[in-house]
């Protein structure tokens, strides 16, 4: 850990990093997946939900970027590599065989919830 000059002791410290890095691990996951229904969604309003799975995208990657720099300030190395990502992440693998507008709606929400 690095110095941080937050009023907060050494163990809090540790402890939000260590929750604010499972989240990030989470996100990326959820940047990822993303980017694989941008991708590869197929068939009925495509155009629409092309846009829209690149749109979620953007939302979270901010958001892995606030979650970054939780990590540093207090002290911490915000660590987006994807094999930690890959390691730590909670969510459901997404299903590379996810084709139609409705499987990577049902897939990207059951990851954002
Ligand atoms: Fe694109």
């Amino acid at each position: 850990m690095h110095i941080s000059h937050l009023d907060l002791s050494e163990h809090v410290r540790k402890g939000a990093i260590a929750l604010f890095q499972a989240r990030m691990s989470d996100a990326l996951n959820l940047e990822a997946q993303a980017k694989q229904a941008h991708w590869n969604i197929k068939g009925r309003d495509f155009i629409q939900l092309h846009a829209f799975f690149d749109e979620v995208h953007g939302v979270v990657e901010e958001f892995v970027d606030t979650l970054a720099e939780r990590i540093t300030a207090p002290g911490g190395v915000a660590d987006g590599r994807i094999q930690t990502t890959a390691k730590s992440s909670k969510l459901y693998e997404y299903a590379l065989g996810t084709r139609s507008g409705e499987q990577h709606l049902k897939a990207l929400g059951a990851a954002l919830a």
